[in-house]
């Protein structure tokens, strides 16, 4: 994928192959500013790649629009309308009857224990139920591939290990695929069956991490040799490149 603009032309992406299966939970985790938001507007349809194709169910058609519910990475609810008729806002936009969708929009925040915050405002609500709203607009938007962009970027730490919990119980209570986006290495290997390792821009798959522990997994899997070994492949590779943790800047020698 590359950008034009005046001042020349950048490239984002480049030989990127990701996959994710039916029911897959799959990680992208890389440096700022590599490509991963680009990425996903691809895929969500909402931008041209220069090159390459998106498929789903190996049908490459701009239908898949419909099917990826996309939470992007500052998904703010409107400030103006109930926490209800934010996460009915998916449903009505694709043509849902007005009160199909509150209703729709009620059962699933009952689902997700927001059942009484229904006709608050977003702004009564704390970060953490205000990003399970947001959540909660996305699933009910499009149930079959969701797309998240760092869901909890802004959460405390606490709050960002239970929302994963919640994450993980409600993608398994469904039948979704799932793609997250992520700067922290933690939060990709405990999630994810696979987590894809990109470069510095033009991103690139550094390395693929297929997770293979089990189901589920409580807050603690970190401390255990097997998470430890995932997470220092994660970090080897993304010290690799050009320093890219810690910005672009090598020493000359
Ligand atoms: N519409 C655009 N026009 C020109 N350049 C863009 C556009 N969108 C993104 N870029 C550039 O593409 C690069 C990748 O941006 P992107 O938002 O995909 O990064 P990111 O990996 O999501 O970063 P972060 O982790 O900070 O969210 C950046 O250098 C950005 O400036
Ligand atoms: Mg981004």
């Amino acid at each position: 994928m590359n950008f034009s603009s005046p001042m020349g032309t950048a490239a984002v992406l480049q030989d990127m192959n990701i996959s994710v299966g039916h029911h897959e939970f799959v990680s992208v985790l890389g440096p700022s500013g590599c490509g991963k938001s680009t990425l996903f507007n691809i895929i969500a349809g909402l931008i041209e790649p220069s090159e390459g194709k998106v498929t789903v169910d190996g049908l490459s058609d701009s239908g898949r629009i419909g099917q990826c519910g996309y939470m992007m990475q500052r998904d703010l609810l409107m400030p103006w309308k109930t926490v209800a008729a934010n996460v009915a806002l998916g449903r009505i936009v694709k043509g849902y009857p007005r009160s199909e969708a509150l209703n729709a929009a009620r059962k699933i925040l009952d689902r997700y224990g927001l059942g009484e915050y229904a006709d608050h405002y977003p702004n009564q609500l704390s970060g953490g139920m205000r990003q399970r709203a947001a959540l909660a607009r996305t699933f009910l938007a499009a149930e079959e591939i969701l797309l998240l962009d760092e869901p909890f970027g802004a959460l405390d730490n606490l709050t960002r290990l239970r929302m994963q919990s919640w994450l993980l119980d409600v993608w398994q209570d469904s039948e979704a695929s799932i793609l997250f986006i992520t700067h922290d290495v933690d939060e990709a290997i405990r999630l994810s069956d696979r987590v894809y390792v990109l470069t510095e821009r033009p991103a690139t798959v550094a390395v693929t991490l297929e997770v293979g522990m089990e189901r589920p997994r409580p807050y603690e899997i970190v401390l255990t040799p097997e998470f430890a070994s995932y997470k220092t492949e994660a970090l080897n590779h993304l010290h690799t490149g050009a320093g890219a943790l810690f910005g672009s800047e090598q020493p000359d020698s």
